[in-house]
């Protein structure tokens, strides 16, 4: 059974509100209202409808599933808590573009309406997703990404700007973030021999993915070598959208270090 009330503690964060200031924020907070599904199998979007709500997951699992043409459900994503679905309806004014079912006996949401979504949030998510997309597309290690994994890559991503000289990594230091350069040029060294330069990084090339492959302290410092402008994503993103991506990552790593 699908609950709905108003109460108003504090949803989690999605990345679609990360550029919202303390007001709007509250603004979502107090529009929000809280859902809660009591088995598993309860749909909460079907494919083809019109959507009028967006749904941020605090508790529970939710499967998106798109029917193929035998007419057969395929789950396509599987969304945790801090993830948010059913933003597409309402970012692209489209119907639904997959079913969303809870997949846990007990999960608890939020759900906001069209209204709120299009007053504050829609503008600066589609501006994020603009500009990132196609940056994205353009980086060779994200080539088998799909164009969802695409959109939630750019949602997730934030921008360092980082000035000549400064390290953006620290070898020994624990790594929790996956950096893709945007602007810029950086270069790698270790072991206190900072003249000696193991590695360039340019435009769409990234680094810092070794520690969150394999659990391991940074091996090496990055260093800005000009201005540079960065995108990184944390180890949870990195895990959750790139992980299909792990053996080309180490495939990419075995060749370069
Ligand atoms: P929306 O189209 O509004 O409603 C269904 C939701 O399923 C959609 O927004 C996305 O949030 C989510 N979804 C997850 N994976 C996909 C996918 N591969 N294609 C489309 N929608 C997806």
């Amino acid at each position: 059974m699908i609950q709905t009330t108003n109460y108003h503690s504090s949803p989690p964060r999605s990345f679609l509100f990360q550029s919202l200031d303390a007001k709007d924020l509250e603004v979502i907070v107090m529009a929000m209202d809280e859902v809660r599904c009591s088995s598993a199998g309860e749909r909460l979007i079907q494919q083809g409808d019109d959507g009028d709500s967006l749904y941020l997951i605090e508790e529970g699992v939710f499967e998106c599933k798109i029917k193929k043409g035998d007419g057969e459900e395929l789950v396509v994503k599987t969304c945790e808590s801090g993830d948010a679905f059913g933003e597409l309806a309402l970012l692209y004014n489209c119907p639904r573009a997959a079913s969303v079912d809870s997949a846990t006996d007990s999960a608890l949401l939020w759900k906001l309406d069209r209204e709120t979504f299009n007053a504050i949030v829609k503008e600066a998510a589609c501006k994020k997703r603009e500009r990132y997309e196609s940056f994205l597309k353009s980086v060779s290690i994200l080539k088998d990404l799909g164009g969802y994994e695409i959109s939630q890559l750019a949602d997730a991503l934030s921008l360092h700007e980082m000035e000549a000289g400064s390290n953006v990594i620290t070898q020994g230091d624990a790594g929790d973030t996956f950096y893709i350069v945007e602007e810029g040029s950086l270069y790698a060294w270790k072991d206190g021999n900072a003249e000696q330069s193991l590695l360039e990084y340019g435009p769409e090339q990234f680094f810092g993915e070794l520690a969150l492959l394999r659990n391991e302290v940074r091996a090496a410092t990055v260093t800005a070598r000009s201005a540079s402008k960065l995108l990184s994503v944390d180890r949870k993103t990195f895990v959750r959208l790139l992980g299909p991506l792990q053996e080309l990552l180490e495939a990419h790593a075995k060749g370069n270090y």
